[in-house]
Order: C-alpha cells, then structure tokens, then sequence
C-alpha cells in the first residue's frame, strides 16, 4: 500500500475528521484504527440491518403516498385474480417493474442524496475509474469487444467509465447499456447525451441481452434487485410465504412450497449439510441463477464483473440468520419490511453468491475471482486513483476519504459488498482479480 493509499484509508478509519496525511501514523496504528473501526461499525451494522423497524420510516410526500395507493390498487387486482394470495416474487416483481407504476417504472428520484439509497458510482467516481481500468485490461484480451453495462440506474456509472476509458486511450467501440426500466432509459439517455455529448453516439439501449456479445459486462447491484422467494421451514416440509389483502393491509400468507421452491430449499440444505430448523424463514432466488444462465448464453469470449451484496451459501443460510437477507430502502432508511409503502420503496434481497458461481459453472462459465469491493478497487488500482491526494486542498483530502472510506471499510460497503468475476475465453485475468481471492469460500 503506498502512502497516498494508506494516508486515505488513515484517514477514513478518522471517521471523516480533517486529519494531517503526513503524520498518517505507523502501519500498526492503522491495522488497530481499521480494526477498531471494523468492530464498531460493522456490529452497529448488521444490528441496524436486523432491527430496525418501519415505525420509525418517515412519512411520504402526497404524492409518493398517491402513487403508492394506486401500485398497491394493482397488486390487489392481481392478488383477486389469483385466488387470494401471489408468491412474494410475484409481489416483489410488480412492485418494483409494474408498467409505468413500479419503483423502477415510474418516474421516482431513486438513487443518491435525494433518493432512497446510494450505490458505489453514486458514492464516488473511484469506483467507475478502477472498473473501467480493469475493463482496459479484459478489452485487449478481446477482439472487437465491446462494453455491456446492465441495470444503469442513473448513468453515472456509464458516464465514470466511459471518460476513464476516453483518459486511458482504451475507449471500445460500442458501450452497450441493457436496461429494462423505460423511464431509467429515458433519463440516462439524457443525461449521457448531456454529460458526453462526443461519445454518446457510441452508446446503444437494449431491452434484452445481445445474441452474442464478446467484451465486458458490467452490473452493480443488479442481482439483489431480482425478485425471490420467501420461505418458512415446517417440520413437515416448506411452505412458501405469499402475500395476501387482509383489512387494508398486505400481510404475509403461507401455502405449501411449489415443487420448484421445495426443491431449491432441499439443495439448500444438501449443499450446507444441515437441516433448518422449524420457523426457520429466509429467501431464495430462483431468478439470479437463470439470470446467470442467459448471460452465459450470451456471452462468447469476455468477462462479466457483478457486484452487489451478499455471501456465500452457508453464511446465506447459517442459523443465527433465521429471517432472512431481506433489505428494503426508503429515503435512506433500511428496514426489513417489504410489504409497506409498494411502489415507492425499494426490495432488495442480499445474494447468495454460491448459487450465482453454481449457475455459471453449470453454464459454461469459469470463476474469474470472487472477492470484496475493498479488495477488488485495492487490487485493481485505487492508489493509482489516489495519486496527487496529498497535493490537495484539505476540503478535497476530506471529502475524497469520505468517500473512500464508504466504499471499501468493512462496516460500509467495503465487505458485505462483493464482486464475482464470470469469464470465457479470456486468457489473461484482469489484476485485480488475483489480489486476495475468495473463490474458495463459495
Ligand atoms: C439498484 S439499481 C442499480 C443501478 C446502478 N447499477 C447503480 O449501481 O447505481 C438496479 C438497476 O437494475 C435494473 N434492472 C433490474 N432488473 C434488471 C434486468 N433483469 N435486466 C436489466 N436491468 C435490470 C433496474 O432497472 C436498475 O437500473
């Protein structure tokens, strides 16, 4: 770690304090700050993840709450047609992409300060930066490859990589962005043609994944955002959770688990060697897996990078987790109740990454690497981002190891967020992918 590096990271564990990146302390002092920083946050953490409850969620503006009234309409109408109840991934489903009313169909501010939640391009253009250097060292491997960003939210990240890779002379030829939200279309569209108005006509919008695709494909937080299935253990069987319209409200429902679900929870239990135990209540994605599977399909020679939250399987599925990875975001809040406020909050569930590294191998992929964000932008060039730090004005030093420490300390994103690298046909894998390899945890 060199010192623009680490005086960032000193100055990160400080917790925001202005702090002299001269006197950044020695190298014991910083492993005992980032420890200390590491057991404080993230405990503080995982109990704000489990406990914190909707009571205290703010109230939405009137018409947030008007448009919830009328997603929640919708979600009845289909509850009726049903028969009294629909799979929560049905639910998930239309809350989030129902035409023109979903969370990510209508017209919401959603990401960043003004929105719902932050993610890692919205937190610091660092992030873009060291991807797209690592997506300059995949591209030489591949003939003709292009760039395939998929779930572009605002465009930021878009916009990050695509002035990285204009800087580092490696800009591709095409830089595809797939995205299923028209209104989401609609306004990267604009902010691209805005922002880089002399390489948008090298970007093109797809509504689904090119036949063939060879280059890098790139997905933050897209996984998560993938609707799941919620669970109880019986013990005499599985029962799926399904959401029901009870006295104004949506309140969770049981019936007996489609062969599909029983058959997913019994591999759960295979691939951990236990057996859960009776109330036992978690979520299980049958869509990432197939989401894996057509990418796969699609993808000729290349490497795709996902990033998002999550763990591995037994971590998933460990006994002190017994309600689930469920995380729901309003206006910067995160609580575990998904049935409030449809429509204008986000559902999200964590990724269970060995089911993610499963469906690719079975897919015809290889395991690129597996690994935290801290590790993958430490390994992939963040202090290469960082030079010049100490040369700028403390306000600059202040805000740029904010955002630092965002992405990568262990109790912000920089553990409970990973990156699984899916490749084919690359011969050389991208540096940052040889730096502190967890594959073998999956
Ligand atoms: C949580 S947002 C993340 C946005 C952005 N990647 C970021 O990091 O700020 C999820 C994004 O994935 C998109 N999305 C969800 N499911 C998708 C799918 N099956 N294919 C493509 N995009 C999808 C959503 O519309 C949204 O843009």
């Amino acid at each position: 770690m060199d010192g623009n590096t680490r005086a960032v990271f000193v100055q990160a564990c400080h917790n925001s304090r202005a702090y002299a990146t001269g006197s950044a302390g020695d190298e014991e002092n910083f492993v005992v700050e980032c420890l200390f920083w590491h057991v404080i946050i993230h405990k503080d953490f995982i109990a704000y993840m489990q406990y914190e409850q909707p009571i205290s969620l703010p109230q939405p503006d009137e018409i947030s709450a008007r448009h919830s009234v009328l997603v929640g309409e919708h979600l009845q109408q289909k509850i009726e047609v049903a028969g009294g109840s629909i799979s929560f991934a049905e639910f998930m489903h239309e809350a989030l992409y129902a035409s023109e009313l979903g969370y990510y169909s209508a017209g919401s501010t959603k990401f960043g300060a003004g929105g719902d939640f932050i993610t890692a391009p919205e937190v610091s253009v660092v992030f873009g930066r060291v991807l797209a250097r690592q997506s300059a060292e995949a591209l030489r491997e591949i003939e003709n490859g292009e760039i395939l960003e998929i779930g572009a939210g605002s465009g930021k990240l878009a916009i990050d990589m695509l002035s990285a890779l204009e800087t580092l002379d490696s800009l591709p030829q095409r830089y595809n962005i797939l995205e299923v939200s028209p209104d989401l279309q609609d306004r990267q569209q604009r902010r691209l043609g805005e922002e880089l108005p002399h390489l948008v006509d090298r970007i093109r919008w797809l509504s689904d994944l090119p036949e063939e695709f060879d280059g890098v494909v790139v997905a933050n937080e897209v996984l998560d955002s993938l609707p799941v299935e919620r669970f109880v253990r019986r013990a005499n069987g599985v029962a799926q959770l399904c959401v029901a319209f009870e006295d104004g409200a949506f309140v969770w429902k049981e019936r007996e688990a489609t062969d599909r679900l029983a058959y997913a929870v019994a591999s759960v239990e295979a691939d951990t060697g236990t057996a859960l135990t009776d109330g036992y209540t978690s979520e299980v994605s049958l869509a990432a897996p197939a989401w894996v599977s057509e990418l796969a399909r699609s993808l000729g020679t290349g490497i795709a990078f996902l990033f998002d939250y999550g763990v591995s399987r037994r971590e998933y599925y460990a006994p002190d987790r017994s309600d689930g990875w469920l995380r729901c975001h309003f206006r910067h809040h995160a609580h575990n109740d998904p049935l409030v406020y449809p429509g204008i909050q986000d559902l999200t569930a964590w990724v269970d990454f060995s089911s993610i590294a499963g469906a690719a191998v079975d897919s015809g992929l290889e395991i690129l690497g597996y690994q935290t964000q801290s590790q993958f932008l430490v390994g992939g060039g963040l202090a290469r981002e960082m030079e010049g730090f100490t040369e700028l004005p403390l306000e600059q030093q202040v805000k740029l190891s904010g955002e630092i420490k965002t992405l990568t300390l262990p109790g912000e994103m920089g553990e409970n967020f990973k990156c699984i690298a899916l490749g084919r046909g690359v011969i050389e894998t991208p540096s940052a992918l040889h730096f502190a390899d967890r594959t073998q945890t999956l």
